[in-house]
């Protein structure tokens, strides 16, 4: 099974050739062209921009994708793109590329769940079997997902207000520190001292596995309010910051793995999204994987931030299973698309958000 798969629900334009073949998981090619810079002046993703910015080059980065897999469309099995949840503007840009080529080559249309991807996005370089643990982290999501199996995946928890790499990138504005914010608070937190700030860790002493975030933000804003803050200041703040972000998470992770049964051979903790590449979490969450006898999954960054090749991956993975309708070619854009309709259902959570919406 070969398949494209184009990625453009936020500020990532990428496309990727994947090869699945014998139970093997091969990239053949992937391509990614950020917008980093187009957004780095507002501080944030300017969904018109972005837009602009995916319709711009999506036709040259899946044909880079093609030429650097050697391949020919004739070659390909499916053709998969991300139809949601994302800003909508460039989902529908990369939805409508994939709908196009499929439609010219006669190959079928693949619709994924952009949180679908990055579910199954371990599977592409680890041996990692059903079932498993994820926590996704980005910045426009944060939750807990039991991945049973293709198709089964249960949400058990969720930020009810700001993703955790939203609550970065909200401090570094309020710093002036750039864009994106992870990578620069984590930077500047190096020369910090933790403990000096004493920040919120809200919503930790309730049961479940909900997070929330924007009080931290909140709480951040009223110390740099104040003003007259120095070089060490700053950084004691982004130490703080971060060690309160890396501490929910923490607290979180040890009760959901807790409650979560795991497979016959033990118990898998994957991390993804773009927050996974800060290291105090990494080691934060490390930690609690081990008194749990669980092994933590951290698949590679590329994978772990928005790409090409978990789209690819999760439409061969349904190509071979029979899962693809056979009206998927009508499939509308979606803004909003829980993984887990049910649990949305019950227990929704809202919210706007500069990167994406939040399912
Ligand atoms: O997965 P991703 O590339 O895009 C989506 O949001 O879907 O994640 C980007 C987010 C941004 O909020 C960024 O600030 C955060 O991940 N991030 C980090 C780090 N690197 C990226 N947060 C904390 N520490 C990092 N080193
Ligand atoms: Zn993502």
């Amino acid at each position: 099974m070969t398949v494209l798969g184009i990625e453009s629900s936020c500020d990532e334009t990428a496309a990727a050739v994947l090869r699945h073949e014998g139970g093997t998981v091969t990239v053949l090619s992937e391509v990614v062209r950020s917008q980093v810079e187009e957004h780095a002046p507002y501080g944030g993703v300017v969904p018109e921009i972005a837009a602009r910015a995916h319709a711009d080059v999506a036709d040259r980065v899946v044909a880079s994708a093609m030429a650097d897999a050697g391949l020919s469309y004739s070659d390909l099995d499916g053709v998969a793109a991300t139809s949601g949840p994302g800003l909508i503007g460039g989902v529908m840009v990369g939805m409508m590329t994939g709908k196009a080529i499929a439609l010219a080559t006669s190959k079928p249309f693949i619709p994924v769940n952009h949180l679908e991807g990055h579910a199954l996005s371990p599977r592409l370089g680890a041996d990692c079997p059903f079932p498993y643990l994820l926590l996704l982290v980005s910045g426009g999501h944060c939750q807990f997902l039991e991945v049973q199996g293709l198709g089964q995946y249960r949400r058990l928890g969720t930020t009810i207000d700001d993703a955790a790499g939203e609550a970065f990138d909200k401090l570094a504005k309020l710093l002036g520190l750039g864009f994106p914010g992870g990578p620069a608070v984590e930077r500047t937190a190096k020369t910090g001292d933790p403990a000096r700030y004493k920040l919120p860790r809200p919503l930790l002493d309730r049961d479940g596995l909900d997070m929330s975030f924007a009080g931290l933000k909140t709480a951040a804003a009223r110390i740099v309010e104040k003003g007259d803050l120095s070089d060490q200041d700053v950084a004691d703040l982004c130490a703080s910051y971060q060690a309160a972000i890396a501490d929910c998470l923490s607290a979180r992770t040890d009760r959901a793995l807790a409650g979560f049964e795991g497979g016959a051979d033990g118990k898998r903790l994957v991390v993804a999204g773009g927050v996974a590449a800060n290291m105090a979490i990494r080691t934060a969450l490390e930690t609690v994987a081990g008194r749990h006898n669980a092994v933590l999954i951290a698949p590679p960054l590329r994978h772990c931030t928005d790409n090409a090749a978990m789209i690819a991956l999760a439409g061969a993975e349904q190509l071979l299973a029979g899962r693809v309708a056979d009206d998927a070619m009508n499939f509308a854009a979606r803004p909003r698309w829980p993984l887990d309709e049910e649990s949305a259902e019950r227990n929704p959570v809202y919210g706007g958000g500069k990167r994406g919406a939040k399912a």
